[in-house]
């Protein structure tokens, strides 16, 4: 892996190298001067040459051991981790691990062991008697909307998940209440996985800071969606480029919010 931008610092820079955990949890470190009770919400997400967002509906085809180390690591940083209910079916979502090279900076930053999950979905049609719900390291929560149907929430919360209400006008969740509500409850490091319905309406509603977009070295064409599918913005946003690295083929860029 090497680092294309900011310009690199030393020859050392272009040097083709694994990047440890330490190098990359330094390199994309949420930033440190947030105001109190302020959440920031970042996205990764990969996508191919020709903007899929997915092959035959896992990302898994687009991916690489690089970009799963950044995955990973984005995890090792975030307090949670907010993910749209189809994705957690299609990619079978487990619970996220305590890894003990994120161990002690997680704890110096007052964090625990592992992010909290948190599934956003309106009608709940979740297996709740996965490990996601039912054995995770801190309780899984579940986002949901005014319309929930009561025995859904019911078994949601028989399996050990929190329920939340984030009701806005719609049946659904009111995404742009998602991050103040989570800061609210001490988790102001936010990680969103996608997948693309969930990720464009958080661009839409304005509440996305930072987008960590893995661009991979394939061509996969068919009718995969872009890695944001939401309402379209009346006036595109603007982001500025913080860091871009190389492996195999791959960019691993890191945009954030103007
Ligand atoms: N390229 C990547 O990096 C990447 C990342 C993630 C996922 N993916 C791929 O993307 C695909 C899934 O993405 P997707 O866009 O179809 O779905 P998604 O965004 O993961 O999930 C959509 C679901 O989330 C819930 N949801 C979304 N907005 C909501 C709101 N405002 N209120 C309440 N619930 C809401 C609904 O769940 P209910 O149906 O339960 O109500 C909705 O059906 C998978 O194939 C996955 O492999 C790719």
């Amino acid at each position: 892996m090497r680092r294309l931008f900011p310009s690199p610092l030393s020859p050392a820079d272009l040097d083709d190298r694994e990047w440890g955990p330490a190098e990359l949890a330094d390199l994309y470190a949420y930033p440190a001067d947030l105001p109190a009770g302020t959440a920031w919400l970042r996205a990764n997400m990969v996508s191919s040459l020709d903007g899929a967002a997915h092959h035959e509906g896992r990302s898994q085809p687009l991916s690489s051991a690089a970009d799963m180390r950044i995955f990973g690591t984005l995890r090792g940083l975030a307090d949670a981790v907010v993910v749209g209910a189809e994705t957690v079916r299609q990619e079978g979502y487990r619970p996220a691990r305590a890894r003990e090279v994120f161990a002690a900076r997680r704890a110096a930053l007052g964090q625990g062991p592992a992010p909290v999950i948190a599934v956003v979905s309106a009608g709940l049609d979740l297996d709740f008697s996965l490990p996601l719900f039912t054995a995770p390291l801190v309780p899984t929560i579940v986002l949901t909307g005014a319309d929930a149907p009561a025995e859904r929430v019911a078994a949601a919360r028989a399996a050990g998940a929190e329920v939340l209400v984030v009701a806005g006008e719609g049946p659904g969740v009111d995404v742009a209440r998602v991050p103040g509500l989570l800061a609210g409850r001490g988790l102001t490091r936010l990680l969103t996985e996608g997948g693309p319905r969930l990720l464009g309406q958080f661009a839409a509603a304005g509440v996305l800071d930072e987008m960590c977009l893995s661009l991979a070295p394939v061509v996969a064409t068919g009718t995969a969606p872009r890695i944001m599918a939401g309402p379209p913005l009346a006036v595109p946003e603007r982001f500025a480029l913080g860091s871009v690295l190389e492996d195999g083929g791959f960019l691993f860029t890191r945009y954030s919010r103007v």
